[in-house]
């Protein structure tokens, strides 16, 4: 708003009292061995500081990656023709029609619907200092084809209702989205309904040929050569052990709330949270630029969670720990532009992860947004968020508008659902409104007012569930939440 009313102060609590992760270093758990936990490299050699692969065995089965080197079948084998076409790139001058011929001769299949535009247009546009696509190609073709030494122990996929983590080294990772890039993962290409993979977001890059801004970010990726690991984690809490939301007493934790700032800035060292799609990444690979595709570009070790991640179900979130930032962006959606190599500085852990954890929580997609007021709606959302707040380490929760743009939720009532899910994890909160000062302030005195009455979780439970059949009789006139809350607020108080 222009108002001289918005420029006023607020007080809200400050972001340098909030935890990050470097605060709480010392507990972050030490990588062990469990049996839920796949690490890529060897635990031996890590001890000592030095990343090198795992040495093992390769499977080729329904619980792991396929990985395109397995893909047997008559001579010559897929691989076979894949190798051949790849080693032809690394020899340097390809044009991008040489790439075309290359990716199209082992996925022949899919000659008639895959375009190849975005190459294209990536080429013809840049100028010619920034164009050097034809120095990444050999180099990603090399890295594509290192595959079979660079990851040897099983990847498992991380299934619906299991707890499994993945680590990685940021070069494993890069070899994987290299042979994404290639589209070389074999049985990925088929995206129908009941296909094998069509609980799985889709990973071969085919569909980005389309998009040159994303293949931009993306092969910025390969400028530097980053060292160290990245943590995949899914977490299902089984839903006997989600809170019972009416008999939680316990108060609302700190917010600091700024409509300036972002997530994915401010909010480092944090838990960040992705404001996802049960298909993690989302749109990435598509066309799609909302804040998870974004933190996806400006992250691409986030895309190579497609590979082995199922579609998180109510009860389940993803977890990621050390990824690093490669670009800035700046603008948003269609104004979305790509601003520059960011030279990512934040410090390591004892794993050589980088201080930046990110937790992709999906919220309900609402056609209709006035389904988003159901008691089973709200438990829902309430149950997403306190499994993505869950963790023994208490970093403080760096969120926004979670579920309020491309889902059509109402950021006031989300807001009181992340705080409450906070509440119960004893999380603080780092609120970004994205510009909205009008909705910062509102969110800030709501805040207030809760905080100065005690009012607890359980009690803002029932005045939700209240709200929500009253919203449900009134069907012309929705009243407004805020106001509701405070005339409850108003009556308890004059009760005492
Ligand atoms: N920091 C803080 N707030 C932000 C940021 C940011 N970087 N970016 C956007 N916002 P949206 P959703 C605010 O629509 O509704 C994707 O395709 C801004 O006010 O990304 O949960 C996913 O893959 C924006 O309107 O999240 C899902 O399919 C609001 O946050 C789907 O979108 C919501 O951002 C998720 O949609």
């Amino acid at each position: 708003g222009t108002s001289p009313k918005s420029k006023e102060q607020w007080t809200t609590y400050p972001i340098q009292k909030l935890k990050t992760m470097q605060d709480l270093s010392r507990e972050f758990n030490p990588l062990l061995a469990k049996k839920e936990h796949t690490i890529l490299i060897d635990m031996e050699w890590i001890r000592r500081g030095v990343i090198v692969p795992h040495q093992g065995t390769h499977v080729w089965d329904s619980h792991h990656v396929k990985l395109p080197h397995l893909y047997s079948h008559a001579p010559p084998s897929r691989w076979e023709v894949t190798r051949h076409a790849l080693h032809r790139l690394t020899k340097g001058s390809n044009s991008i029609g040489d790439v075309q011929t290359a990716i199209m001769s082992y996925n022949s299949r899919n000659k008639d619907n895959w375009t190849f535009e975005a190459l294209y247009y990536y080429v013809q546009r840049l100028p010619r200092m920034e164009n050097n696509l034809h120095l990444l190609i050999p180099k990603m073709a090399k890295l594509a084809l290192d595959l079979p030494e660079l990851i040897q122990k099983p990847i498992p996929l991380l299934r619906q209702q299991q707890n499994q983590g993945i680590t990685m080294s940021q070069q494993q990772i890069s070899c994987l989205l290299a042979n994404a890039f290639f589209c070389t993962f074999p049985h990925r290409n088929d995206t129908k309904p009941n296909s094998e993979y069509a609980n799985y977001p889709t990973i071969n890059f085919s569909r980005c040929y389309t998009d040159h801004i994303t293949l931009k970010l993306y092969m910025r990726r390969y400028v530097s050569k980053p060292e160290g690991l990245v943590t995949f984690e899914r977490i299902s809490i089984p839903t006997s052990q989600l809170p019972q939301w009416k008999t939680q007493k316990v108060p609302l934790t700190n917010l600091h709330i700024s409509p300036e700032g972002s997530i994915e800035e401010e909010g480092t060292g944090m838990l960040q949270v992705d404001f996802a799609s049960k298909y993690i990444g989302g749109g990435v690979l598509g066309s799609k630029l909302f804040q998870e595709e974004i933190l996806f570009l400006m992250s691409p070790e986030l895309i190579v969670a497609r590979l082995f991640t199922e579609k998180l179900a109510d009860n389940e979130c993803l977890k990621i720990t050390g990824p690093q930032m490669y670009s800035f962006t700046s603008g948003y959606s269609k104004s979305f532009l790509w601003a520059g190599p960011y030279y990512d500085r934040t410090k390591r852990d004892n794993w050589k992860r980088r201080y930046r954890q990110i937790v992709a929580i999906d919220a309900l997609d609402f056609k209709n947004p006035k389904e988003q007021y159901t008691e089973d709606n709200i438990k829902r959302e309430l149950n997403k968020a306190f499994v993505g707040f869950h963790g023994d380490v208490k970093t403080a929760i760096a969120t926004g508008n979670w579920g309020c743009g491309a889902f059509k939720g109402d950021p006031k009532l989300k807001a009181l659902i992340q705080l409450m899910a906070a509440a119960v994890n004893e999380r603080d909160m780092a609120y970004f409104s994205f510009g909205n000062k009008e909705l910062a302030k509102e969110i800030q005195s709501m805040h207030e007012i809760l905080t100065i009455n005690k009012v607890t979780v359980d009690k803002l439970y029932n005045w939700l569930k209240e709200f929500s059949r009253h919203n449900a009789r009134e069907h012309h006139l929705p009243k407004d939440l805020y106001g509701f809350i405070s005339e409850k607020i108003g009556h308890m108080a004059s009760l005492l």
